[in-house]
This record gives structure tokens, C-alpha cells and sequence, in this order.
């Protein structure tokens, strides 16, 4: 919790320095972008949810071995609204009447754009995003916001996730509910990679495919999904939102916790969505319940398609990270999860990825691949963050660990020239209560450590980013 809830952080916006230890190999060019919560307090109100917290987004620039830092806040509406007030805009009964319009459309009746989440990248440019209809394109070299885009005013979706997929041509996929009279429905979404004009945002979105929910007054909560070369994959687990519970929860000023629940009864069912054609095959994949944010990488190989991701048999606990008390989310988040290895087939079968070995460490979040060349390929690495280390790769456990350091989502560089799938660095930001927070730079081979780069301001611990090779 203390490395979240940091109080009175400042923007820089202007680069600051920071002090390099060891050598930062100087063919890593250009920056790593990071987004997160970092402001949960306007006077004396504050935010109790980490993901409420307002988004500050930070650049990691790495030149020549050397490494300069900047930050800022996302101008988003609430944002502004929040600073202008100085306190925290909540739920307004005077809106009792939009509610009630916006009931069948939304359960989420105003939804927040404050996109803390991720970077993502839609034609080229740079969006933060979170998963309402909301995100905001800014400029990744100097943060500044530029525009906020609306996926709704494009297609008739009402949100879209964080964690879109890509295709080596650049073309996007993502995935959004939309919520219509009859109820709700799952949305498969594609953005294509033209460009046409400088103003253009998500001209030429599509829906491939919209699926209905097995309730479609109960539809699952989803954080991301799979994809492999031919297949969206998409897991529909028991983590599920009560449409009716949530908007007259609003209405009553709870909050959203109230209609989202874990139900351990109820079936994982895996969707297969045909990226050509969008069509939904018929054949349906059940497995147990099971709850997962991330998905590490889906491949088709010898007439199967295998889907590696991180989940939990333990729903209550991803439940509870993600909605409830999340001052309680550090905790949360080490909690038990485990690899499924699924072979989807005329039958669906699931092993480990890893060892006896892993659990040691409490399971692992925020996994990350070689994804420029081995995302929707048979692909032997992944990397993600367990309890207090970072870092380790497929059945063969890695770690770098050391004391009260705390790493955060491990990003692949590719080194130039790369032959093999590990050749290149892991760049995470490590957060510490003891010394300054740094950028470490680990060999993504040996898992040793070539350098860090300290910074002199305190970070908090963030979502998710991305490294940007293109000056
Ligand atoms: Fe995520």
C-alpha cells in the first residue's frame, strides 16, 4: 500500500536526470512508457481504489547509456474538474434523470475518463486507456494530452478494453461490451492501420462479431483477451456483473462492488471468433471456473490452439483486487495464480507452465513476451512480477530478486540483430521504500543485471507500458 498511495506527488514535465549505475547498453534507444495512478487526494478528500486514482504517466528516455525522466498528469475531464474543485467529484443526485435515460445504455452511468491503465497504440499514435469508452491520445514525447476520443461516437460500443492485440500490419484488436434494451452484449473489435489525415482517430473501427452473453442481464467482467493468428480467443469466466444490482446500486450511491461477483458454480467457457470471417465457431470449450486478467499468448500449432495465460482457481481473490477495498490490493495481487496450459481441440485440457517452484513465490502477474515477433507464435519466454521479483521465463524459473524491491511489469527489448527469441533486455521500473526508485535494465538471457538508472523523485507503483522505438 505505501508504495501506491504516494501523497502530494509533482509533475516534471521537464526531463530530470538520473544517476546510471553499471552500463546501459546504448543500442536501447528511445522510451518506455508508463501509466498508473498517482494522485488519490484533492483537499481533504481522497480516493480509497487504486484504480481511481488519477493517471500520471511517466517516460523513461534512454540515450547513448543515458536516461532521463519525465512525468504528467492526464488532462482528462476529471482530472480538471477534480483540481478545479479541489475535491473529488462524486455521484450527483441531481443526475438522478440522465440516469435514468442512460440506464438501458450504460450500467456504468458516467464513466470516467481518467485512462491510468496502459499505453496503446491505434494507427500509430499513442492513447492512454482504461476500459470505459474513453480514452485520450497524447504526445509520447513530452506526455501532453491531445485529444480525447470516444469509441462510442466511432461504434456502438459503450467501453473497450486496455489490452488491445495486434497484428504485424498493425491492424488492432479489441474487445468492448456494448449494452443495448435486450441487455448486454460482447463486442469483438478491429481497427484498421491506415491513416487518413492527421485528425484521424478510430475512423474505420469495426465490430467483427458481437456475442451474447450466456445471462445477458449477468454478463462476465473481462480485462483482456487471447488472440492467435486465425482466433480471437475469449474467456468467459464466472467473475460477473449484475446489470440491474450495478445501476441501482448507482442510483443508491453504492458502490460498484455491489454487483460484481465470483461465481464458483458456473462454468469458464472459451469463444473462438474467426478474425476473416467473424464468425463465432459453434464449438464452445468449458472448463472450470477460473478468473484471469492476462493472457500471455495464444498459438495455433498441429490443429490445436494453445492459451497461455496467468488465472486463478480462486475467483474471490481476483474479485476482490479488483473491485473491492483495493488499499488492500497489494496483497491481493500476490495471491494465488497459476498458469493454465489449454489445448483447445474437440477437448480443452490445461498444464502448469511452470514448476512446483513458482508457487514458492506466490504466482505471477503483468506477463510480458517477445511480442514483436512471437505474439500468435509457439514461443518458449515469458516474463511477469511475483511478490517481491521479477522476472522469469517458460518452465525454466528465473528470478531476479532482491530485498524490499519491488519490480513492476517487465518490458522485452529486442536487441538489434537478434537471432534468437531471449536475445535482447527486460526494462522494469523498480519501486523501494529504502532507496530511490530505479529503472533496471536485466539481461534477458542471463537475467543479470547491466544497469539501473536512479531517479530522484518517489514513483508509485504503476498498471502497465510500453517501450517506443520510434523517435
Ligand atoms: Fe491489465
Amino acid at each position: 500500500e505505501q508504495y501506491i498511495f504516494l501523497k502530494n506527488l509533482l509533475e516534471t514535465p521537464e526531463p530530470i536526470p538520473t544517476t546510471v549505475k553499471g552500463t546501459i547498453p546504448t543500442w536501447i534507444h528511445w522510451s518506455l512508457l508508463r501509466n498508473g495512478p498517482g494522485k488519490f487526494e484533492f483537499g481533504n478528500q481522497h480516493y480509497n481504489h487504486w484504480f481511481d486514482g488519477m493517471a500520471l504517466m511517466h517516460r523513461f528516455q534512454i540515450e547513448d547509456g543515458q536516461v532521463t525522466y519525465r512525468r504528467r498528469f492526464l488532462c482528462s475531464d476529471s482530472y480538471t474538474q477534480n483540481s478545479e474543485r479541489n475535491r473529488i467529484r462524486v455521484w450527483h443526485f441531481e443526475k438522478d434523470k440522465i440516469f435514468v435515460t442512460l440506464i438501458p445504455l450504460s450500467p456504468i452511468p458516467e464513466p470516467t475518463d481518467n485512462a491510468s491503465v496502459n499505453f496503446v497504440k491505434y494507427k500509430s499514435d499513442y492513447y492512454v486507456s482504461t476500459e470505459t469508452n474513453y480514452m485520450h491520445r497524447v504526445d509520447p514525447d513530452t506526455l501532453e494530452s491531445k485529444q480525447k476520443v470516444d469509441w462510442s461516437k466511432f461504434i456502438a460500443v459503450n467501453g473497450a478494453t486496455a489490452h488491445p492485440h495486434f497484428d504485424p500490419d498493425g491492424t488492432a484488436y479489441n474487445m468492448g461490451n456494448s449494452y443495448r434494451n435486450k441487455g448486454a452484449f460482447y463486442n469483438i473489435i478491429r481497427v484498421p492501420p491506415e491513416r487518413n489525415g492527421p485528425e484521424d482517430t478510430l475512423e474505420g473501427a469495426k465490430i467483427l462479431c458481437s456475442i451474447a452473453p450466456r445471462d445477458k442481464s449477468k454478463p462476465s467482467y473481462y480485462h483482456s483477451f487471447g488472440m492467435s493468428e486465425n482466433y480471437v480467443v475469449f474467456i468467459e469466466q464466472p467473475i460477473k456483473m449484475d446489470l440491474f444490482k450495478i445501476v441501482t446500486g448507482r442510483l443508491r450511491g453504492k458502490s460498484l462492488n455491489e454487483g460484481v461477483y465470483w461465481d464458483p458454480n458456473q462454468e469458464t467457457i472459451f469463444h473462438l471468433i474467426d478474425k476473416q470471417t467473424g464468425k463465432e465457431m459453434p464449438v464452445k470449450y468449458y472448463t472450470k471456473a477460473l478468473s484471469t486478467f492476462h493472457q500471455i499468448n495464444a498459438f495455433e500449432q498441429d490443429g490445436f490452439l494453445m492459451l497461455d495465460m496467468c488465472c486463478s482457481d480462486d475467483g474471490q481473490s481476483i474479485n476482490n483486487f479488483l473491485i473491492q477495498n483495493l488499499r488492500q490490493s497489494g496483497e491481493a495481487l500476490d495471491e494465488v495464480m497459476f498458469f493454465l496450459k489449454l489445448s483447445l481441440s474437440v477437448f480443452c485440457t490445461f498444464e502448469d507452465l511452470h514448476g512446483e517452484d513458482l508457487k514458492d513465490y506466490g504466482g505471477l502477474e503483468f506477463p510480458h513476451i517477445n511480442y514483436a515477433r512471437y505474439n500468435t507464435k509457439p514461443y518458449r519466454y515469458y516474463y511477469g512480477c511475483v511478490k517481491s521479483a521479477c522476472l522469469l521465463n517458460k518452465f525454466v524459473l528465473q528470478v531476479w530478486r532482491q530485498p524490499d524491491l519491488y519490480p513492476s511489469e517487465p518490458v522485452f527489448i529486442l536487441s538489434p540483430n537478434a537471432e534468437e527469441e531471449d536475445d535482447g533486455v527486460i526494462l522494469s521500473v523498480i519501486i523501494t521504500p529504502v532507496k530511490s526508485t530505479f529503472l533496471l535494465v536485466l539481461d534477458a538471457k542471463t537475467f543479470e543485471e547491466l544497469g539501473r538508472a536512479e531517479v530522484p523523485v518517489n514513483i508509485p507503483y504503476g498498471f502497465h507500458g510500453v517501450f517506443n522505438s520510434s523517435a
